[in-house]
């Protein structure tokens, strides 16, 4: 992989006569911790699964670890990590028996998820969380293991959907300390939220409305050019003159 972790040109997605993601274009970098910012519907799950191998774009190009996302999709899969907005976590299965059912899955061998485990169970403090069914932990604890079922097989890009939805401040402060130092070993980071504190943290953030990226860049610089107080202000005034100057639906 060259220092280009992702690239996409055009990338579109329609769903009947609705479009989605309307002819997006954009480079993240490796290392880089990326975010993807919009309301709901803004289309940022949509996109993310077409990064991932999981959805057909119906236009445009795009390359993830250099791997073509139209014709080496079931590649990208193994290649890279991803947490969904909703985690596929087994409720009825304990945190360990988790991992162990992703990592088959995955198709490493036992003795590689068993040391993984242990690796990533004392980097994000699993400890005895991994022996309580998931359906019967916080949220905040499920989304560590869903994010240690991410990084199993040592992904090189991780795409987080929304990955501290309903978590406290505290606890999300904490998680992204965990991507912090997973971007400083080289792991690229391409994350979605709607939260403005963690589109802060983001080295580049794109921000999304109605399918369309309609700004971009380090989040300093984005509210500076807007003359805005914050990213937060900056964001509602950006959407609002988008919505003025967008023809009626
Ligand atoms: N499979 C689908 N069929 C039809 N419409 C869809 C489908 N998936 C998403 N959409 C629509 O696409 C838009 C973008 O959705 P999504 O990508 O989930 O946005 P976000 O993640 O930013 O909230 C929404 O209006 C949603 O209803
Ligand atoms: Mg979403």
């Amino acid at each position: 992989m060259n220092n280009t972790a992702v690239e996409i040109n055009n990338l579109t997605k329609r769903f009947g006569n609705f479009t989605a993601v309307d002819g997006i274009s954009l480079t993240v970098n490796r290392g880089e911790i990326f975010g993807f910012l919009g309301a709901n519907g803004a289309g940022k799950t949509t996109a993310i699964r077409m990064l991932c191998g999981l959805l057909l774009p119906s236009a445009g190009s795009g390359r993830v670890a250099g791997l073509d996302i139209i014709r080496q999709f079931e590649a990208i899969k193994k290649n890279i990590g991803y947490m969904s907005q909703k985690y596929a976590l087994y409720g009825d299965l304990t945190g360990l028996q988790n991992l162990n059912f992703y990592g088959s899955a995955y198709g490493l061998d036992k003795s590689y998820i068993a040391g993984r485990i242990e690796e990533l169970s004392e980097r994000l403090s699993l400890g005895d969380f991994l022996n309580r069914p998931s359906s019967s932990l916080p949220t905040g604890w499920c989304q560590r293991l869903a994010l240690s079922v991410a990084l199993l097989h040592r992904p090189q890009i991780l795409f987080l959907d929304e990955p501290t939805g309903g978590v406290d401040p505290v606890f999300r402060r904490k998680f992204w300390n965990i991507l912090y130092t997973l971007a400083d070993e080289g792991v690229t980071i391409f994350v979605t939220t709607h939260y403005m504190d963690e589109a802060e943290y983001c080295g580049r953030i794109s921000i999304m409305h109605r399918g369309k990226i309609v700004d971009r860049g380090k989040p300093f610089e984005l509210i500076a050019r807007h003359n805005a107080d914050n990213l937060e202000s900056m964001f509602i005034d950006l959407i609002k003159r988008q919505e003025l100057t967008d023809e009626p639906a």
